[in-house]
């Protein structure tokens, strides 16, 4: 009694967490005796809690549940819940919407962490709906199909498809989950044979705006709108995905680390390669290259990690590596293993820094480009070093990364079969500009700086329009940015928008409008 009167809130906080459900039964006790979970605003949550089935969830803040629940990869501009729910079955989910809508209460999906863009920041209270009991997986007979739950994460669905010998597009980095990185269109290593994560997509069922739980396939008109701009229109409590048998289990990495001094020389050969006079990256390899700050290999400016990842062999292709190393990089190393080694190889596996919630502010400007242009990489390059480098900066732990995927798969479906609009690009580009939150103004120097870099890419491109991946994106880019110029997929997103969510409940990962 005497520890309650000192941490009264907490204490009450932990007791409603426990009496909504038997989060923690070794607190049982402690919450029986409050008997009810009103304290989250003026809202009875015991009412939603005797709806849902018996090992749905939820956490009322002041607990460690709460916080983990709600804490980001990226401080910077989050969406605040009041309270969470983790629903452990699809009707959990149209009850949690329904008593959302009944009580106007705004409310998010979250699955993984690293949804970051700052129209998050919108979410001022509200249900956070957790996604994470609803990780089921299961394949199909014929081999052909999975049926995924709408909390599965990426790293899961990769080791439950391999240990059947079958494989499917998903996002690289392993915490991620699956449907985060898909509803906005989904880069993955094997985009190049078999096109985006969402291209795999064969039915969903989706819980609308007004809790109705419905099944969207190619028959349905919001199917062309779920691969690409998804986040807009629903909670996707459950899908079927394409998967296939593993065609080349073995996977081989070339790193080559360059001075900066060779960087107009490095993307020189790199377009010379792959990207322009009618070339395209092979199919068999990812091409991606970090800029970083490792004063232990460069005290004065940051190198350029050049990644040559081929598919099928244990030796990446001098073919495909020695116009690099005639360059002379300051070191090689190459790697030889599998599939499911890329995640750890490339620094985003489950133990990975991107993997972990720091409290760091994780800002992208995202641009994707057609082909390098070595002069704009240049020019980049000196403002990433100035940002990077001088004494006094708190962007030292930026990263610089352009991804250059293979793209025949993503190619040979029609530019206009989905709301993704940019197959026609090849690389996607982003500065990450990670830092210590210190209050506005130096949130200010990070939008400016990133910004900027990202315009001289932009002039440099020759683009009409700036083309960004709406799951890298800062936040103020526009819907036209995100999801495409052309006016007819501006109207066509606007027309769905208005008939399946027309008063905007999906609305807090960038909005269609
Ligand atoms: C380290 C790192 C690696 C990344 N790697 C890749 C990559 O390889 N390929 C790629 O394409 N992207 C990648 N991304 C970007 C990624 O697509 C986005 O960060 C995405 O938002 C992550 O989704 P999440 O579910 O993990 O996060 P969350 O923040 O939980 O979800 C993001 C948003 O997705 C929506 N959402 C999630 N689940 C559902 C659902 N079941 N139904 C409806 N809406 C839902 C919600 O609007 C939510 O706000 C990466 C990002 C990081 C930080
Ligand atoms: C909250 O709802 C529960 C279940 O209906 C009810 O027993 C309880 O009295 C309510 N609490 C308040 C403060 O109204
Ligand atoms: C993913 O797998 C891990 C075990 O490897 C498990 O603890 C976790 O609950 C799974 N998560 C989801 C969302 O499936
Ligand atoms: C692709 O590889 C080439 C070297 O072969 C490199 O110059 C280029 O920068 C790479 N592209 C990306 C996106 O890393
Ligand atoms: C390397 O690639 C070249 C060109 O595609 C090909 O002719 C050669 O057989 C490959 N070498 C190996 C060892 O596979
Ligand atoms: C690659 O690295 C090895 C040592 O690991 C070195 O012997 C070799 O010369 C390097 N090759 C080039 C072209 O830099
Ligand atoms: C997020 O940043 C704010 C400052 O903007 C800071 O007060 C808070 O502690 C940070 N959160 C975490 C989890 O570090
Ligand atoms: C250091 O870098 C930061 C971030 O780019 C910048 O705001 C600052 O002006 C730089 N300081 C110097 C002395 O160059
Ligand atoms: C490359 O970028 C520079 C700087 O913006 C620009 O002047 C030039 O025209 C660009 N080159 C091409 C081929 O677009
Ligand atoms: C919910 O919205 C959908 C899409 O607009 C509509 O078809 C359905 O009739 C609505 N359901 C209810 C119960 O209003």
């Amino acid at each position: 009694m005497h520890h309650r009167s000192l941490q009264v809130a907490a204490l009450l906080a932990w007791a409603a967490a426990v009496a909504c459900r038997n989060v923690q039964p070794v607190f049982a006790p402690t919450l029986e005796a409050r008997g009810d979970c009103d304290d989250a605003g003026d809202v009875n949550y015991t009412q939603l809690a005797t709806k849902l089935s018996a090992t749905a969830q939820i956490y009322l803040p002041g607990s460690d549940l709460f916080d983990d629940a709600v804490a980001r990869w990226s401080n910077l501009s989050t969406p605040v819940a009041n309270v969470v729910v983790v629903p452990s079955t699809e009707h959990d989910i149209v009850e949690t919407v329904n008593f959302a809508n009944q009580n106007s209460l705004p409310f998010l999906t979250t699955n993984g962490f690293h949804g970051s863009i700052t129209t998050l920041g919108k979410m001022t209270h509200g249900i956070e709906i957790h996604m994470s009991q609803l990780n089921s997986i299961s394949i199909a007979t014929d081999g052909k199909t999975a049926t995924i739950g709408g909390g599965v994460l990426s790293h899961n669905l990769t080791d439950t498809l391999w240990a059947a010998g079958k494989q499917t597009v998903t996002g690289t980095c392993e915490c991620v989950s699956y449907l985060g990185p898909g509803l906005g269109g989904g880069h993955g290593w094997l985009q190049g044979r078999y096109g985006l994560v969402s291209d795999q997509f064969v039915s969903m069922n989706v819980v609308l705006a007004n809790g109705s739980l419905i099944t969207v396939d190619e028959n349905s008109e919001l199917f062309w709108a779920m691969k690409g701009a998804g986040h807009n229109f629903g909670i996707v409590t459950s899908m079927t995905s394409k998967i296939y048998d593993i065609q080349h289990p073995n996977y081989a990495m070339e790193t080559l680390i360059f001075s900066g001094d060779q960087v107009e020389a490095v993307y020189e050969v790199a377009n010379e390669q792959w990207l322009t006079n009618g070339k395209t990256m092979p199919v068999d390899l990812i091409n991606w290259s970090y800029w970083y700050f490792d004063p232990t290999t460069d005290a004065e400016k940051p190198v350029i990690a050049m990644y040559l990842i081929q598919e099928g062999v244990n030796t990446v292709n001098t073919t495909y590596t020695q116009p690099f190393l005639d360059l002379g990089p300051l070191s090689n190393s190459s790697l030889s293993g599998t599939y499911r080694d890329l995640a750890a190889w490339t620094g985003i596996s489950l133990d990975s820094t991107p993997c972990a919630k720091t409290g760091n502010a994780n800002p992208r400007f995202p641009i994707y480009l057609k082909s390098y242009n070595t002069t704009a990489q240049g020019l980049v390059y000196d403002l990433f070093k100035q940002a990077t480098t001088n004494a006094s900066t708190p962007f030292s732990n930026a990263l610089f990364m352009f991804e250059g995927y293979s793209q025949q798969g993503v190619k040979a479906i029609n530019d206009d079969a989905t709301a993704f609009a940019y197959r026609a690009d090849n690389l996607l580009v982003a500065p990450l500009l990670t830092y210590t939150p210190n209050g506005p103004a130096l949130d200010e120097v990070a939008y400016k700086l990133g910004n900027q870099i990202r315009q001289v890419l932009y002039e440099g491109s020759g683009e009409t329009s700036l083309n960004t991946y709406v799951n890298y994106a800062y936040g103020d880019e526009t819907a036209r940015a995100w999801y495409g110029s052309e006016a007819w997929r501006q109207e066509r997103l606007h027309a769905l928008k208005e008939g399946f969510d027309p008063t905007g409940k999906f609305s807090f990962y960038a909005p269609i409008a």
